[in-house]
């Protein structure tokens, strides 16, 4: 077998078998394939696609390229969530607190933030002193004491996800359905959950533009879930404008706290509550439909901010800061933008504000760019509401006046207002197990 005809029969259109896709794979992270060879591979996948036996043999061999984390040592079923990625998206920070509360064990691996989306890990990292990389045997101790631990992707899983994925943002080939599926899973797999709950996100502010996107990608994760053994549920989710009122990692984490509180606003509350009742059906604790009375109980008597509190201390965080949220990072420069025109809020871009976070320091614009935790937008309105001229449509959080100035075009484009009512749009757009 030689990678250049594996390449060169994916470039014409023929199905790859299971042993050309593991011996690509095993090559690779061997480095017996150069750069230029993978990249090929890549634009042959991403004109050509793959059905779903590859998509399922590549995830594979790419889970078992590296470690796989082995959980069963934990006495409870562990459920794992993950979003496609979002703009104002910390449905993580408070479903797997909530769920937590509920008996559900986490033991979880997130990411960093991704082009315009936000990631868990810099969000947790924005609470001072927390500590996202824990040894394995850390990991295991605070998830058999607690019930509950979110960390960052050690290294040594799925080696081959990293060098793919650079090579992705390098060449194009990033908005592929079968490449981010099987890049996604493979993480999931190899973090060894025995049952995975999806978020795909669709609209503006995700990767997925449309619906029938969305709906293919989950079709092809939840495919590859069953071909792993691995239960799989995918909600689609609307990303048009973003989750909640905020944008920005210690933002985001007042926000969740505030959820977690019982004083959140009301879709990330309506999501929190959906996520959290199919974890704990996945988890084996009850009907996902008769949870709702007791969520909001965990919420409203601060059991779930209890979890996350216990979290946040075992890993090293300052737990004042959950109790005291304005102790978070706070930015030095907070500038207004005002409604041009009274009339009610038809669209809130989550693209265009996500962008324009990024460009306030919230994310990054190069790999290993330094963050900066308190900047962000903090929206005063949600799609829908009327608006009077010179009204507050937002706050723009960042470190000086010139950083704010930076990314406020992209602010102003973001906001549309009409004279008519838009029609309202649901959180929940469809369902794929
Ligand atoms: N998130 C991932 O981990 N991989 C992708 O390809 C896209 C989103």
């Amino acid at each position: 077998m030689v990678v250049h005809d594996i390449i060169a029969r994916k470039r014409d259109g023929f199905s790859l078998s299971s042993t050309e896709i593991s011996f690509f794979i095993q090559h690779l992270i061997r480095g017996e394939i150069t750069e230029e060879q993978a990249a090929a591979f890549l634009m042959a996948v991403y004109i050509r696609g793959l059905e779903e036996r590859e998509i399922v043999d590549l995830t594979l061999a790419m889970a078992y390229s590296g470690k796989v984390m082995d959980l069963s040592f934990l006495p409870g079923v562990p459920v794992d969530k993950h979003s496609t990625g979002g703009v104002g998206d910390k449905l993580t920070l408070v479903v797997v607190p909530l769920a937590a509360a509920a008996g559900v064990t986490i033991a979880k691996m997130s990411g960093r933030g991704l082009g315009h989306t936000g990631g868990t890990i810099d969000k947790l990292e924005a609470i001072t002193g927390l500590r996202t990389e824990l040894s394995e045997t850390e990991f295991r101790k605070q998830v058999s004491e607690i019930g509950l631990a979110v960390i960052a992707q050690s290294n040594d899983l799925v080696p081959a996800d990293k060098i793919l994925y650079d090579l992705r943002n390098r060449t194009a080939t990033v908005a592929s359905l079968p490449l981010i599926a099987s890049s996604i899973m493979s993480k999931k797999i190899a973090a060894g959950s025995a049952k995975i709950l999806l978020d795909v996100t669709v609209g503006s502010g995700a990767f997925m533009k449309n619906v029938e996107d969305a709906e293919a990608l989950a079709q092809q994760m939840v495919a590859i879930g069953r071909g792993a053994g691995r239960e799989t549920l995918a909600l689609i989710t609307n990303m048009e404008e973003p989750l909640g009122y905020t944008i920005g990692n210690a933002l985001e984490v007042a926000e969740a706290i505030a959820t977690l509180r019982g004083e959140g606003p009301r879709d990330l509350e309506e999501l929190a509550i959906i996520f959290a009742s199919e974890m704990i059906r996945m988890a084996g604790l009850g009907e996902s439909g008769a949870q709702r009375g007791k969520l909001m109980t965990l919420l409203r008597e601060g059991k779930a901010l209890t979890a996350l509190r216990n979290m946040v201390i075992a890993q090293g965080g300052d737990a004042n800061q959950i109790d005291d949220p304005s102790l978070l990072p706070q930015a030095a420069h907070i500038e207004a933008f005002r409604a041009p025109a009274s009339g009610y809020l038809s669209h809130i871009d989550a693209l265009g504000l996500g962008e324009a976070s990024v460009l306030l320091g919230a994310g990054r614009l190069n790999k290993g760019d330094l963050l900066d935790f308190a900047a962000g937008i903090t929206l005063r309105h949600k799609v829908g509401e009327f608006v009077t001229e010179g009204e507050e449509l937002c706050l723009v959080h960042g470190e000086d006046s010139a950083r704010v100035n930076m990314a406020l075009p992209g602010v102003r484009e973001a906001f549309v207002i009409t004279r008519e009512k838009p029609a309202s749009h649901k959180l929940l757009l469809g369902r794929v197990e």
